[in-house]
């Protein structure tokens, strides 16, 4: 049974997909039959996007209007229009995978070199999006139907709420957020919905602050469309009732309401492992079916971080080997696979 049929009364299914998933059949067969929305899983990134080697060659050319590369992500915005798959775009702004010396005086390559000027900083950012969007919508108009705009502006263990220590905090300040959706609704096709991104937004303290330093200013200005929810759970560990709480909390401000990274870490192999992350799966799936059946939060996509367990990123983020998705490393569905197929007929 495809995913993205049983869901689609409710919402897409989406799914990350890697460099190597690009290169094997299978994958790509995976992809096709049980996806409706894709997300590159890393070369939409700013890091990929932007030509090291001509930025830092030339710097005055390049110093307003930094060089561009949008080799690696056109490959799959190529496969998601052949077949006829929605592409959310990841990601525009964010302190991680955005190298260093973008946010440095003369693109210098060296993190004690002093920051680039705000004003510079704020050209910089206008042509990167303009760039980036104007590139996806020309060559392959229509395929990327949403955008996380922002990823990650705000900590959940920061008293101030911001995370400061990001470059584009601390070279533009706590408007950057506000300047990035406006060059964002400036250059976007119409349609296309503009996202923020982040992790544990279930956390009080981070959805109260998410909701108040960055979702009512910017929609004040009609500037976003909706939130993402990473979730990156943990089996063990994840209150549902508060990621519930959460999703209705968002939900009620009018947003559309996309999860955008879903996995579960698993360290445990065993049945009784699989068995607990195909209860922890079922219950989310009851959450987000039930939230939209009942008019609770208008969730429009439901992304998992990676289509099998091998190719999670968790093992090398945990330390430890993860089981985290509904797909074992031979493809083989997992009780958490029929788990969630069932969540329509039980809810
Ligand atoms: C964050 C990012 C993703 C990805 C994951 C870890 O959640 O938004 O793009 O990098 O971390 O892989």
């Amino acid at each position: 049974m495809s995913l993205k049929k049983v869901f689609e009364p409710y919402f897409k299914i989406g799914t990350s997909v890697s460099f190597f998933d690009m290169k094997s059949d299978k994958a790509k067969e995976e992809l096709v039959k049980h996806y409706s929305s894709m997300t590159a899983e890393n070369e939409m990134k700013p890091m990929y996007m932007l030509d090291k080697e001509a930025n830092l060659s030339n710097p005055e050319k390049y110093n307003l209007q930094p060089a561009m590369n949008c080799d690696a992500a056109g490959k799959y915005l190529e496969f998601a229009k052949e077949n006829n798959i929605a592409m959310r775009g990841h990601t525009l702004a964010w302190h991680n995978q955005t190298p260093i010396w973008f946010f440095k005086e003369g693109y210098q390559d060296n993190p004690e070199a002093p920051w680039a000027d705000r004003d510079t900083m704020l050209a910089r950012m206008e042509w990167f999006i303009k760039s980036v969007l104007t590139f996806v919508q020309t060559e392959y108009p229509g395929v990327v139907y949403a955008w996380d705009v922002v990823n990650e502006a705000i900590e959940e263990r920061n008293e101030e709420g911001w995370r400061k220590r990001s470059p584009w905090y601390q070279t533009i300040g706590e408007d950057f957020v506000l300047y990035a959706f406006r060059f964002a609704r400036k250059y976007a096709a119409e349609g296309v919905k503009l996202f923020y991104n982040d992790y544990n937004t279930f956390i009080p303290f981070k959805r109260d602050t998410i909701i108040e330093y960055i979702l009512k200013p910017l929609m004040k200005e009609k500037l976003i469309d909706g939130l993402g929810m990473q979730t990156h759970l943990v089996l063990n560990d994840c209150n549902l009732e508060e990621y519930e709480r959460a999703l209705h909390t968002f939900g009620a401000l009018g947003l559309e309401i996309h999860s955008t990274e879903l996995d579960i870490h698993n360290p445990d192999p065993s049945e009784e492992g699989q068995k607990k992350l195909a209860d922890a799966y079922r219950d989310l799936f009851k959450i987000y079916v039930k939230a939209k059946k009942e008019g609770k939060a208008d969730i429009a996509c439901v992304t998992f971080w990676g289509m099998r367990d091998n190719e999670s990123w968790l093992t090398g983020f945990r330390k430890e080997r993860s089981y985290p998705l509904l797909f074992d490393d031979e493809w083989a569905e997992k009780d958490a696979y029929r788990a969630v197929i069932h969540v329509p007929e039980e809810v």
